[in-house]
């Protein structure tokens, strides 16, 4: 992607991000700072990469998520908006990809993995280091200080208080052995987990 491009596509991206989920447009902004860390060491294509990211939570502004806000961490995989934005984040990308001439193969390959960026599952079904990294690129956002803001914006300044940061903690420690399959998400997660105090006895 040339840097020209890029900055037409982060123009198209970032106003449908500011409709979404408070918030989304800077983590769209860290998850793509995480997708170069990672494709600077892991092999992953940075063209299909770096326009998944951008556009990979697009959905939310199309959406009521109002389920996601109020399930606890443990069920917010099961929420309806879950499974809908990730539909409506490959409709949204699959128009801007094609509003801004990307080949017809790489828009393909970056709509599906959008499609399924939300399902650990899925996305390891591809056998598709990009889809790999796209993955561990958006959830290296739920470790490390800046992301402890990030859930304050989503869903209240109490988050850190409640019974829920509980049950969010135990998913991130097990999310670093389910979620993170190459070397450097391995040692960026448990890195970012540990700044954030995730080790220590909450
Ligand atoms: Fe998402
Ligand atoms: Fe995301």
């Amino acid at each position: 992607m040339t840097p020209q491009l890029e900055k037409t596509l982060a123009a198209k991206a970032r106003p449908i991000l500011e409709k979404g989920r408070k918030g989304d447009w800077e983590h769209t902004l860290r998850t793509i700072e995480y997708g170069r860390k990672l494709l600077s060491t892991e092999k992953g294509e940075e063209d299909i990469v770096i326009p998944a990211l951008y556009l990979h939570d697009t959905g939310w502004s199309a959406i009521d998520y109002q389920d996601f806000i109020k399930a606890s961490p443990a069920k917010k995989k099961e929420t309806r908006s879950l499974q809908l934005h990730m539909k409506q984040s490959a409709r949204i990308a699959d128009e801007v990809l094609q509003e801004l001439a990307f080949a017809r193969d790489q828009r393909i390959r970056i709509v599906s993995i959008i499609a399924v960026h939300d399902d650990p599952e899925k996305i390891f079904a591809l056998n598709d280091m990009s889809a790999t990294l796209v993955m561990e690129a958006d959830r290296l956002d739920r470790y490390g200080k800046r992301s402890a803001k990030r859930y304050e914006d989503m869903f209240g300044p109490d988050y850190f208080k409640e019974a829920a940061w509980k049950e969010g903690v135990t998913m991130r420690r097990d999310g670093l052995d389910e979620w993170f399959k190459t070397k450097t998400g391995k040692a960026l997660s448990r890195r970012m987990a540990e700044e954030m105090g995730l080790f220590n006895n909450v």
